[in-house]
């Protein structure tokens, strides 16, 4: 019996991973494959005839869900090109080989790529020796190759035609257009920045003229690169590069991120660079930001300018701010006056090498001429005026950084930088740009070094020097109260005696989570209010923590709790909420006494719901939860849900202990991606939503553990389960218990009533169940993307949106997650962590908050995630 079940199961592997082999050399139509397809080949699908490059579909970052189709160079893993570089799949989005050439499609199947309409039909697709991808048809006639679609990099071998361009890649992780281009005219090799040129191949010491004669293509190889005229057997322009590459090296020309054109060669086991151009790297414009002043010593900001938090510079004097370009497309602002413009003078010496290769607008012009003509512009950003000359160059559209010039000052130009007066501070403009972000470090145990966006507002800034730079906020430090009068919409402030008197000397708790403790308290008025005194706080000063609560407190809905106020005393920080009367969903659904009627937990889904879809789509700034949990979930008499804690992450600094505690108690409601690299967002707290559902329809907490002395009764009384397991159903409650897995498995065979709290039996429908269970299931998907938003939500709970099937292939995972649930070997207690097959449970203690971060309770995704 046991061979039968054996082959069958081989069997069905075969047969449903067809795609998984490589082809050698070609595939014909009609060929699909996935990266899932191909997890077992690394994502790899056709390997050249001798193995030297292979075509595969895989993601830069081991944990995005990005995937592209590429080409890479096998034994250094170089990719030398993409596919669908601007538009990345997931890893089911499918590549597919049709007799009218290659087209890519992502999950819903739309086409996002494709081969241009070809001459004829296609008879097979096939990856060279050289790297080239071809696709012929039944005469071997090429009809398409992947070698006249160059991304950021040519290889050895390869013609690159005049016309072409190379277009440098975001960043190692993002592979789709960056800033920089290799453009190749008939005359040189035109660097770019933007729209900007800032250098020429030709101006490199390196680069001969060799015949004058216009170029055709350009080709590396060995000995150098080769500009050629035509015929192909005149060489133009050369850039000899000794060493030479020995036969067995393997060398490529490519773009890179920081605007260096560089040739470089894989020598047996590492990359070296042979040559880089500009060798001077303060020519790339973004080296050092807007404005930034670039030396042999780094970056820095000219006189007159401080650091900008995010990359480049601001200006010192905060009453003045750099103008954003209009786009090039624009009719000039109608303005006569350059009095709404005030230009700062860069220091002498200063230059920005842009300007050598923009025509002057006008020659022979006075400087307020040339001012004039760039008030008059509004793309216009600076101007250079050349002293002697009276040359004017506006700067247009795009500023990068400068340099400081130690040649002589003579003939260089004067460099005026636009600005505008304004009365409103300029720190408050720049952070209303700048995205709040929480940077929350998790303890490394071993396997998992986690760092997560907590939040981050709506408009996303793709600049990665942010969470360096987000430091230097902090640096200036503002403790003075008048910075902090001066934020906008700032709650109405307590004064700290007011809070004591109110709150009878902070002597009623009524709670505690991840931020501090919350205390009754009745304002003179007899408001009755929520104080919560923050201990976690990060090291902020006071005028970031009010640009915070100034965030949250404007955020009012229905389904949100109120921030009343707060009070900054010394260290101390208090926010001051409306007071919720029935306190915490957990109380009210774990803990004995009547069960909930099915219609008001119904009524607390939607409620919950609404208010996160709110906190996602619909506030100015979109804001991540990231502690979705009964505790955080009010309830008042009238029947009121409100959810609460939100904005609060990023009030906390990542060294904060205290955030590990909320950590602990958020364990169970934690997605996926929290325990991976794969970045945190709105569909996180969609994760934690289904599992707070899931809870809402069994009336317990969703996984139960076992004491690690094996005595079989539920560890803890806030499960309050214990009373509760009377029920007439025969599952097992004593035990450790993963109940998602469980609603997995009832979902599968339709057997929904299974799942709704016993004592609510007759008084629910199955329809009414199975609503809300598959709701709770698709919040559960594995791949953020597959989770609905949480208006989606909304909208199916209330019935204007179909209900979706649960997909169970993103589902699987709850399978592993629960069988290492309940098996009492994972059950780690202590600190000294060792990671089962990467996955992990540690009991929850709850007592010591100083407890080191190793002993925090984790159940890790890591190795459940993939499909294996
Ligand atoms: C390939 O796909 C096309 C279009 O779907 C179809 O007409 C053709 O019969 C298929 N060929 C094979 C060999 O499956
Ligand atoms: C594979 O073929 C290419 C092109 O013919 C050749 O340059 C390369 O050295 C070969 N590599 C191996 C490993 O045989
Ligand atoms: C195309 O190339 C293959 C392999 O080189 C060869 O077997 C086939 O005969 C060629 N077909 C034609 C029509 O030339
Ligand atoms: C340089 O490349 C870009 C991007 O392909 C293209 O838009 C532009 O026209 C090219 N410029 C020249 C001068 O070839
Ligand atoms: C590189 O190409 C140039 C021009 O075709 C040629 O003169 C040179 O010998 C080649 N070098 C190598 C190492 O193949
Ligand atoms: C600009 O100045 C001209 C003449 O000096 C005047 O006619 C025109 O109305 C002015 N335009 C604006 C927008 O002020
Ligand atoms: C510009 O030129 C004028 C007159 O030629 C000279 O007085 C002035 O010092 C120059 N300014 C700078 C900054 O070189
Ligand atoms: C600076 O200019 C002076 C006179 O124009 C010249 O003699 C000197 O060599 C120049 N120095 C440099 C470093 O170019």
């Amino acid at each position: 019996m046991a061979t039968v079940a054996t082959c069958l199961l081989f069997f069905t592997l075969f047969t449903t991973s067809y795609s998984a082999i490589i082809n050698t050399g070609s595939v014909t139509p009609n060929f699909t494959t996935t990266h899932f397809l191909l997890i077992d080949n690394e994502g790899v699908f056709l390997r050249s005839i001798n193995g030297t490059y292979t075509a595969a579909i895989i993601n830069p970052k081991p944990t995005s869900q990005s995937y592209y189709l590429l080409i890479r160079h096998a034994s250094s893993g170089t990719v030398v090109w993409t596919a669908n570089r601007n538009t990345p799949i997931s890893n089911s989005g499918d590549v597919r080989l049709s007799y009218t050439g290659i087209t890519i499609h992502d999950d819903s199947g739309v086409s996002i790529w494709s081969t241009p309409a070809l001459q004829s039909t296609v008879a097979s697709l096939h990856l060279l020796d050289s790297g080239n991808l071809i696709l012929l048809d039944r005469f071997n006639k090429t009809l398409w190759q992947s070698f006249d679609h160059p991304t950021d990099t040519i290889v050895t071998g390869q013609r690159f035609p005049v016309g072409g361009s190379l277009i440098a890649i975001n960043s190692p992780d993002d592979f789709s257009e960056g800033d920089y281009t290799f453009n190749l005219t008939s005359g040189d090799g035109i660097l770019r920045w933007k729209s900007l040129t800032y250098y020429r191949l030709l101006m490199d010491p390196k680069a001969v003229r060799n015949l004058n004669q216009p170029v055709s293509s350009l080709m590396v190889n060995g000995s150098g690169i080769y500009l050629f005229g035509s015929p192909e057997s005149n060489v133009a322009i050369r850039v000899l590069i000794t060493p030479a590459a020995a036969v067995s090296e393997y060398r490529i020309l490519k773009m890179s991120t920081d605007g260096q054109l560089v040739v470089m060669r894989y020598a047996k086991t590492e990359w070296v660079t042979d040559f880089s151009t500009p060798g001077d790297s303060c020519r790339s414009p973004s080296r050092c930001g807007k404005l930034g002043l670039c030396s042999t010593g780094g970056c820095s900001c000219p006189p007159g300018f401080r650091t900008a938090p995010v990359s480049g510079c601001l200006l010192s004097d905060k009453l003045l701010s750099l103008p954003e370009s209009c786009g090039g497309n624009k009719p000039p602002r109608e303005s006569n006056s350059s009095e709404n413009f005030i230009y700062v003078q860069l220091a002498a010496g200063m230059k920005y090498y842009p300007v050598d290769f923009i025509d002057p607008v006008r020659n022979g012009v006075v400087l307020s001429t040339c001012k004039s003509l760039c008030s008059a512009s509004c793309s216009c950003l600076a101007f250079f005026y050349g002293n002697q000359s009276g040359s004017c160059h506006l700067i247009e559209n795009h500023m990068g950084s400068i340099t400081s010039s130690s040649n002589n000052v003579t003939d260089d130009k004067l460099g005026f930088v636009k600005t505008i007066s304004s009365s409103q501070n300029q720190d408050d403009n720049s952070n209303s740009d700048f995205p709040v972000v929480g940077l929350i470090l998790l303890p490394a145990t071993g396997v998992l070094a986690v760092s997560v966006f907590a939040i981050w507002m709506c408009r996303r800034t793709k600049n990665n020097k942010m969470r360096q730079n987000s430091k230097k906020l902090d640096d200036n430090s503002y403790s003075d109260d008048l910075e902090m009068f001066s934020i906008a919409g700032l709650p109405v402030r307590f004064d700290h005696e007011d809070l004591v008197e109110a709150t009878v000397n902070f002597s009623t708790p009524i709670g505690s989570g991840g931020f501090g403790t919350v205390y009754k308290g009745v304002l003179r008025d007899k408001t009755v209010v929520a104080v919560k005194k923050i201990t976690a706080l990060g090291a902020q000063g006071k005028k970031e923590f009010g640009t915070e609560i100034a965030i949250i407190g404007n955020i009012h809905h229905v389904n949100l709790v109120k921030l009343k106020g707060f009070c900054a005393h010394g260290r101390e920080r208090f926010l001051v909420y409306e007071y919720m009367s029935r306190g915490s969903l957990d109380r009210t659904l774990f803990c004995p006494g009547p069960p909930m009627e099915w219609q008001e937990r119904f009524e607390i889904a939607l409620g919950t719901a609404r208010g996160l879809a709110y906190l996602h789509s619909e506030c100015e700034h979109k804001i991540i939860h990231c502690d979705v949990k009964p505790e955080n979930i009010l309830l008042s008499d009238n029947m009121q849900v409100k959810i609460s804690d939100f904005g609060l992450s990023k009030l906390l600094s990542p060294e904060q202990s205290g955030l590990f505690t909320t950590m602990r108690g958020t364990r169970g409601y934690l997605a996926p991606e929290w325990l991976t690299n794969t970045a945190i967002s709105d569909k996180t707290d969609v994760y934690s939503y289904g599992m707070v559902l899931l809870e809402l329809i069994q009336g317990r907490k969703n996984c139960v553990q076992p004491l690690s002395d094996g005595s079989g009764n539920p560890s803890t009384s806030t499960d309050g389960q214990s009373s509760i397991s009377s029920g007439s159903n025969n599952r097992p409650r004593a035990r450790a218990f993963y109940f998602p897995l469980q609603a997995l498995e009832m979902h599968e065979e339709g057997q929904y009533l299974d799942l709704v709290e016993p004592r609510l039996a007759g008084r629910v429908t199955s329809d009414e169940a199975e609503k809300l269970v598959k709701v709770a299931l698709c919040c559960l998907h594995e791949d953020p993307a597959l989770r609905p938003t949480m208006t989606n939500v909304v909208a199916m709970l209330e019935g204007t949106l179909l209900v979706s099937e649960p997909r169970l292939e993103s589902l699987n995972f709850l399978r592993v997650y629960g069988r290492r649930f309940t098996e009492p070997s994972t059950v780690v207690t202590g600190a000294e962590i060792e990671v089962p097959s990467g996955f992990m449970v540690v009991t929850n203690d709850s007592s010591s908050p100083s407890a080191s971060p190793n002993s925090f309770s984790y159940m890790s995704s890591q190795q459940v995630s993939g499909p294996r």
